[in-house]
């Protein structure tokens, strides 16, 4: 991505989420999760990249026992349509009978979170709960995967920021913007 359509995506992106929107939803998830898991000594499992400013705001709003651990498995490697579930890389330590929290960015269709959540109950886990920072429409998702957590909802479009991305770039970005069309045909 060059400077100009980092440039472009700050001007001309639709502002879904501000940055004390988004940390505002996250302390309230995490107030949630520690109503729910403060006596499991969960693992919290983020996926890289996109949960890592989720995760990092998420952990420290959780005052109990809890390690954290990552996951980097993509669906969409580098193009935007749907495609096999990629492993880059995968969790160091065992989760045989742990209670697993997996902490993701966005969901989708769904299908990424399910793969994962389906991989940790192979791996042993005790209990596996899904967080997300923002969803798309449930009808999109349901069917697969119900989030145990959202942050925030989002409209069916491409969206990035806080820690999502087009084509790998726009991660930084600590608000959450929609992508126009034109925006997006510049890829
Ligand atoms: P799913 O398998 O359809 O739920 O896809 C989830 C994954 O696709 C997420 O972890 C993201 O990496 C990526 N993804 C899906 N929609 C978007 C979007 O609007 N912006 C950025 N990444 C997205
Ligand atoms: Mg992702």
């Amino acid at each position: 991505m060059k400077k100009q359509q980092f440039d472009a995506i700050q001007a001309e992106a639709e502002l879904l989420w501000s940055r004390q929107q988004i940390e505002q939803a996250i302390d309230s998830l995490a107030v949630d999760i520690s109503r729910d898991w403060a006596h499991s000594k969960p693992i919290l499992l983020g996926v890289m990249n996109g949960a890592l400013p989720f995760l990092a705001r998420l952990m420290l709003g959780l005052r109990f026992p809890l390690e954290i651990d990552y996951v980097h498995a993509s669906r969409y490697g580098d193009a935007y349509v749907g495609d096999q579930l990629k492993w880059i890389v995968e969790p160091s330590v065992s989760l045989q009978g742990r209670d697993v929290i997996v902490v993701d960015d966005i969901l989708d269709e769904g299908i990424t979170l399910a793969a994962i959540a389906k991989y940790c109950r192979e791996q042993g886990a005790n209990k596996v709960a899904t967080a997300v920072l923002v969803a798309k429409p449930k009808e999109k998702n349901a069917h697969v995967l119900v989030a145990d957590y959202v942050g925030l909802e989002v409209p069916d479009k491409f969206v990035i920021g806080y820690g999502m991305d087009v084509a790998g770039y726009g991660r930084n970005l600590d608000s959450i913007v929609a992508l126009t069309d034109k925006l997006l045909s510049s890829y």
